[in-house]
C-alpha cells in the first residue's frame, strides 16, 4: 500500500504526476489557502505532508497528526513550522533551499529598479494617457550605478544579489550574525558593517535575513530613523522582520525615500496605509516565482518527502 500524504494546495502537475507514483495523496482542492481547521481534520491518518509557506503548522496541527513522519516544505523559509515539535516526536521537516536564489536575486533587483525609477507610478500615468511629451524632470528617479548596497542577511540570496550589484560598481555593505570568510568577502566585494551603520549609509537596503525570533521587528521604528532621507529599502525575505506599520509612517512623511516590498507582516493582509503611497512598490510574495523555479521547488519538495516516507535521508533535512 502507498503511504497516506496530505497536500496542502494544488502544486504543478509535472510533481503531482511524480507523486502520484510513489504516495497515495489527498489534495486540499478550494481556490484558497486551507486553514488551520481543515489542515487538522486532514492530516489525522497521513504519514506525509507536503505543505507551502503559507501553512502554519505548530504544535496543535501536529499534535492532531498521529502517524507523521515528514513534513516537506515548498519553500526556503520553514518559520511557518514548529521545528521543536516536529522534532520531539520525530518528524523530519525538508525545505527547498538552493533552486530559488537566483531567482528570487533577480526579483530583487526588479524591485530596486522599479522603485529607484519609478517603473509602477510612470506605467500608470502612461496608461492614463497623461503623458504629454518628453520633458526634463518627467518621473525623476535615483541612480543606482555607483551607489552603496547594504545587505542585511549574506546567505544564498544575498550573495546573488551582491554578485549582480558589482555589474553597477557599487560600494557593498553587509550585515549578517555570522561574518563571512576573508576569501568569500573578497569574492563578492562585500564589507561587514554592524547593522546601524548599514542603515544609516546604504543608499539602498535590502533583506534577505531569515525570520527567527531574533529577526523579528529586526528593522524596528528606530532603526527605521537611522535610514537616510534618500535611500530605498527593498525586503523580499519575511515581512514579520520589519515594523509596516512604522516604515509605512516613514514612507508617508518622505522620511525614506522609497521601498519595494515582496513580503508583508499578516500575509495576505497589507498594511493601509502602504495601498495608498506612491513611494512604494508592493509585489504578492513572488520572489521565486518563475515557471522552472516553482517547478523545480515543487519537485525538491515531493523528492524531500518520498526519500522521508521510505526512511531515506532527505536531500534537504532542515537543522533540528
Ligand atoms: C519564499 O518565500 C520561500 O521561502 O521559498
Amino acid at each position: 500500500m502507498k503511504p497516506k500524504v496530505l497536500i496542502t494546495r494544488k502544486i504543478l502537475a509535472e510533481a503531482l504526476d511524480y507523486l502520484k507514483e510513489h504516495v497515495d495523496y489527498e489534495i486540499c482542492t478550494a481556490d484558497r489557502n486551507p486553514t488551520k481547521q481543515e489542515i487538522i481534520e486532514k492530516i489525522a491518518d497521513k504519514e506525509g505532508l507536503l505543505c507551502l509557506l503559507t501553512d502554519t503548522i505548530d504544535k496543535e496541527v501536529i499534535d492532531s497528526a498521529r502517524s507523521l513522519k515528514i513534513i516537506a516544505n515548498c519553500a526556503v523559509g520553514y518559520d511557518n513550522i514548529d521545528i521543536k515539535e516536529a522534532k520531539k516526536r520525530g518528524i523530519l521537516v525538508t525545505n527547498t533551499p538552493g533552486v530559488l536564489t537566483e531567482t528570487t536575486a533577480d526579483l530583487t533587483w526588479a524591485l530596486i529598479f522599479a522603485v529607484a525609477r519609478r517603473i509602477p507610478e510612470a506605467d500608470r500615468f502612461t496608461r492614463e494617457k497623461k503623458f504629454r511629451g518628453w520633458e526634463l524632470d518627467l518621473f525623476l528617479g535615483k541612480e543606482i550605478t555607483g551607489k552603496c548596497l547594504g545587505i542585511i542577511g549574506m546567505g544564498r540570496i544575498g550573495k546573488a544579489v551582491a554578485l549582480r550589484a558589482q555589474s553597477f560598481r557599487m560600494k557593498i555593505i553587509y550585515s549578517d550574525p555570522q561574518r563571512l570568510a576573508p576569501e568569500e568577502e573578497k569574492k563578492y566585494k562585500a564589507t561587514f558593517v554592524p547593522l546601524d551603520e548599514l542603515l544609516s549609509s546604504a543608499d539602498i537596503i535590502t533583506i534577505h535575513a531569515t525570520l527567527t525570533p531574533e529577526s523579528l521587528h529586526l528593522i524596528s521604528r528606530e532603526k527605521i530613523q537611522l535610514i537616510q532621507k534618500d535611500a530605498i529599502l527593498i525586503n523580499v525575505a519575511r515581512g514579520p522582520i520589519v515594523d509596516e506599520k512604522s516604515l509605512a509612517e516613514a514612507l508617508e512623511r518622505n522620511q525614506i525615500w522609497g521601498a519595494g516590498l515582496d513580503v508583508y507582516e499578516r500575509e495576505p493582509d497589507v498594511e493601509d496605509k502602504l495601498l495608498s503611497l506612491e513611494n512604494v512598490v508592493l509585489l504578492p510574495h513572488i520572489g521565486s516565482a518563475s515557471y522552472e523555479t516553482r517547478l523545480k521547488m515543487a519537485m525538491m519538495a515531493a523528492r524531500n518527502l518520498i526519500q522521508g516516507l521510505r526512511g531515506e535521508h532527505p536531500d534537504n533535512l532542515v537543522p533540528w
